[in-house]
């Protein structure tokens, strides 16, 4: 088969287009047949190796296709089951092993593209939204990058559990696709001062909640926006990795609450795993919940993939088509 590998950590040239051996199931695992694999941030965090891999690898952290082989002991799947699945290395590839604990059933009404462009993203700013700080109705949230793939997709939550959602976008054409998810106000933070802009549309008040998946340049101002007893909610790391912190700046801040979440340990059991899922795919085909595809790339563009995801191009998800 035809997968990406990266045999050194580097720059987007690190990611090659090679033949890879056919993988074989084993116990409790089933292959799947990739229909499209899904773009996220942790890829170019892993390629850089800002996150450690052991090399070399196949990068990739979420995909949906079909199951052609299945392993001993598997139950729940068999062959020719549409399925979808995160947080497992390896799916930039025509091929994917994938532990069937791993494994969402996608239901009628969603598709292939549709499951794997809203797993990572999608689980992410579910648990966001409704379990690291549980918004409400009332509550005032702060969204940075609010027109990228984590960021239309909490806003949209967010605005279901009726909170206002103030977002920040690096573009003025981002600023539509922001609305549209359901943004109350945008602020442009690379021409204007967002700690300004929150406090002067909060009227002094701040806000509950900051979503912060840009890091270094947003960080420390983000605390400022805080209301007394708000939580900071540092979730990635686009712009680069924030400095360490003293605990102090939480109490002079204003009894802040200061948390780094990731999705694995919001997906802990398989029970939350298809919970949160199940939700999105819920939502998806009813028309509740809008996930926008971006671009599709084919497999053997990953290199551009990742260039235009650096260059904070991304308007929503992008896909890798084997
Ligand atoms: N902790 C978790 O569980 C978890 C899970 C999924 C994703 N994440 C994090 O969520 C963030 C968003 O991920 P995503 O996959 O949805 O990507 P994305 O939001 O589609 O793309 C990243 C966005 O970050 C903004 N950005 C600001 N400064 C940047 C810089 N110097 N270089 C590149 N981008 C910059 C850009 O938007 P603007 O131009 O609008 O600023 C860019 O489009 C990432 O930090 C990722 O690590 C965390």
């Amino acid at each position: 088969m035809k997968a990406i590998r990266v045999h050194t950590y580097g720059d987007v040239d690190v990611l090659l287009y090679e033949d890879a051996p056919m993988p074989e199931p084993g116990p409790g695992e089933a292959r799947v047949k990739i229909g499209a694999a899904g773009l996220n941030f942790i890829d170019i965090y892993q390629r850089r190796g800002w996150y450690k891999v052991s090399l070399p690898f196949t990068p990739g952290q979420e995909a949906a296709g079909v199951i052609d082989a299945i392993g001993e002991g598997v139950t729940e799947f068999k062959p020719g089951d549409l399925v979808a699945y995160a947080m497992v290395l390896g799916a930039y590839a025509e091929y994917a092993i994938v532990p069937a604990s791993r494994l969402v059933p996608i239901p009628p009404g969603v598709s292939i593209e549709q499951a794997a462009a809203v797993m990572l993203q999608g689980m992410t700013a579910h648990y966001l939204a409704l379990t690291t700080y549980p918004l409400k109705s009332g509550d005032v949230a702060l969204v940075h990058a609010g027109s990228g793939g984590v960021g239309q997709l909490l806003i949209q939550i967010a605005k279901r559990l009726g909170a206002r959602v103030i977002a920040t976008v690096g573009a003025a054409d981002k600023v539509a696709l922001a609305q549209a998810a359901g943004a109350d106000d945008v602020i442009l933070y690379r021409e204007q001062d967002f700690e300004a802009e929150v406090k002067r549309l909060t009227d002094g008040a701040g806000v509950h909640v900051v979503y912060d998946s840009v890091g270094k340049d947003t960080f420390l101002k983000g605390l400022n926006v805080l209301r007394p007893r708000g939580y900071m909610v540092l979730y990635g790391q686009s712009s680069g990795m924030v400095d360490p912190v003293d605990p102090q700046v939480l109490s002079q801040k204003g009894s802040l609450f200061l948390t780094r979440p990731t999705l694995g340990h919001y997906t802990l059991t398989r029970a939350e795993l298809l919970g949160r899922a199940g939700d999105l795919f819920r939502w998806m085909a009813t028309g509740q919940l809008h996930v926008r595809v971006d671009r599709a790339f084919g497999l053997s563009e990953a290199a551009d993939a990742h260039r235009y995801m650096e260059a904070r191009q991304t308007r929503g998800k992008v896909l890798l088509i084997p």
